[in-house]
């Protein structure tokens, strides 16, 4: 099945690259495209940076990585869902990403994670039976200077502790676990 892109999505591509001018994680993608010229033939490796600093790839993403190397949207994603490797933006209502790259890792990512994993009951990579969160792991998001940091929703959230990302995700994992 060769899943598209909606024309509704398409259209936001404005709203989408106002918000990436504001996200440290599309300019590092970014130069990571430069450096491979923009090129088609680069796309997978640009998918897989994608995937590295967001943990997963959502349709913004996708329509992103599409406008700046100049291919159909369609195509993108299309290569996105054909690949076991990739992940598409998971289930959950909503999505903590937490970043387990080196930086925050030293300064207790692992401990962030863990009390995530406890707190939710389940493992990175996984939604609750209540689709409320989706819990993922990036490889550095490009916020080293906040590590260890966590991004909530789409939001990059900086020097988490274990208490703290509970207290945040609390209020979505409180129903039926
Ligand atoms: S290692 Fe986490 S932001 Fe760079």
């Amino acid at each position: 099945m060769i899943a598209t892109i909606s024309n509704t999505k398409k259209n936001r591509l404005p709203e989408i690259l106002e918000h990436a001018s504001g996200d440290k994680r599309f300019k590092i993608l970014e130069a990571h495209m430069k450096k491979h010229q923009f090129k088609h033939d680069a796309l997978i490796e640009v998918l897989h940076k994608a995937q590295e600093l967001f943990g997963y790839l959502e349709d913004d993403l996708l329509l992103f990585v599409a406008y700046k190397l100049k291919l159909p949207p369609s195509r993108v994603y299309g290569v996105a869902t054909f690949y076991h490797f990739f992940t598409l933006k998971p289930q959950g209502a909503h999505t903590c990403v937490v970043c387990m790259g080196t930086a925050c890792y030293v300064k207790g990512a692992d401990k962030v994670l863990a009390a995530i994993e406890q707190a939710a009951k389940i493992k990175a990579g996984g939604t609750t039976p209540d689709n409320q969160l989706s819990l993922m792991t990036a490889r550095c998001i490009g916020a080293c200077g906040i590590a260890p940091a966590v991004v909530y929703d789409g939001t990059v959230t900086p020097r988490q502790t274990p208490e703290l990302a509970v207290q945040h995700v609390k209020g979505w994992i409180d129903h039926g676990n």
